[in-house]
């Protein structure tokens, strides 16, 4: 059975693989660039940045001797951004060791590569008999086999590591691992797959009992919580002011605009009267607000973030915002900000 498997997945991924940039290659450096990039990411989104960091960084050398802003600047809209950090850091790890690691062990320890990335570089570059377990893989497996063992318990995270590795085909493990990823991308999709023309129909357990939509299970809901977000785009003549975020909290090693957090969503009238807002001015100047925007709704991915976005006219030489970095107005395009700060630049034609 185990066999059969493998081969109508090969089969299937030989008419309907998607021609990807890395799978055109061995060089394991492109291929753990690629695999960050796509944690947590879609393959259309990732595309257009795997293809731009090649071309900044085409060898581990020139990733390891950038400028970590311009790392960041490069992973911009991305999400996630401690994978650039771990990204930038591991890549200097590797300079430091003179190579790639060749072992599964040694591409385990690098910063930010787990079970299923590891899995992926040592099959993909050097065909190491090692399974994925991602995403499609628990849906793709949970479905076949009928398992309703939660993916998120620790049960269930043993039991699907356990049978991607039997079902694994241990003479092309890398092509193998592409295929049940494309297959459960492509064709056993989480909400509509295509079980009409699916080539492992037959053998289907979840088809069978008529069970596809409910697998595979999760025992945990993400909890999701809200915050409240007031930014502050001040003009102090040709000048603005940024914050960097290096607190343990999203966005580090971001810049954004001087941020007001609040408890709950305030009015305008209530943020003018905040006393949090009115202590980042100095004694003597006026804090005269204008409101650009309101009310933006930015889902991540434990996080609801309505923000707020107001302006603020100083003179050039004010002593206000002191505890930010002062720069020219024309030099913000030139800092990482989170995508919620870029869109509202973008559209009040600031960058
Ligand atoms: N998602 C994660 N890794 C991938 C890969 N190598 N190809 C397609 N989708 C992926």
């Amino acid at each position: 059975m185990t066999e059969i498997f493998s081969r109508i997945l090969i089969d299937w991924y030989k008419l309907n693989k998607r021609n990807l940039p890395w799978r055109h290659t061995k060089d394991p450096y492109r291929i753990w660039i690629s695999e960050i990039i796509l944690q947590q990411t879609r393959v259309v989104q990732g595309y257009e940045y795997f293809v731009r960091f090649m071309e900044h960084y085409p060898n581990v050398n020139l990733l390891a001797a950038a400028e970590s802003d311009e790392v960041m600047k490069l992973w911009q809209g991305l999400g996630y951004y401690s994978r650039a950090r771990n990204l930038h850091e591991a890549a200097k790890s590797i300079v430091a060791a003179g190579e790639f690691p060749k072992t599964y062990e040694g591409v385990r320890a690098l910063k930010g590569v787990g079970d299923y990335t590891a899995a992926a570089i040592c099959s993909f570059a050097y065909n190491l008999p090692y399974a994925v377990v991602d995403g499609n893989v628990y849906r793709v497996l949970s479905r076949w086999m009928g398992i309703d063992t939660p993916i998120d318990s620790s049960e269930g995270k043993k039991l699907f590591a356990a049978l991607a590795q039997e079902l694994l085909d241990k003479e092309e493990p890398g092509l193998y691992n592409q295929a049940i990823m494309d297959f459960g991308a492509l064709q056993c999709t989480p909400s509509s797959p295509d079980c009409l023309f699916c080539p492992l129909a037959e053998s289907c357990v979840a088809r069978k009992n008529g069970r596809v939509g409910q697998l595979p299970v999760k025992q945990h809901k993400t909890k999701i919580t809200n915050r409240y977000f007031n930014y502050i785009y001040v003009r102090a003549g040709a000048f603005t002011f940024i914050n960097r975020r290096n607190d343990k909290d999203i966005w580090k090693n971001l810049y954004e605009l001087p941020l007001v957090e609040t408890s709950r969503e305030l009015s305008e009238e209530e943020f003018y009267a905040d006393v949090e807002a009115k202590a980042l001015f100095a004694e003597g100047e006026e804090p005269l607000f204008r409101c650009l925007k309101k009310k933006v709704k930015h889902v991540l991915s434990h996080r609801i973030i309505y923000a707020n976005f107001y302006e603020v006219t100083l003179p050039e030489d004010s002593r206000s915002f002191n505890q930010y970095i002062k720069i020219p107005v024309a030099k913000l395009q030139q800092y990482a900000v989170p995508r919620l700060i870029h869109q509202f630049l973008e559209e009040n034609g600031i960058v």
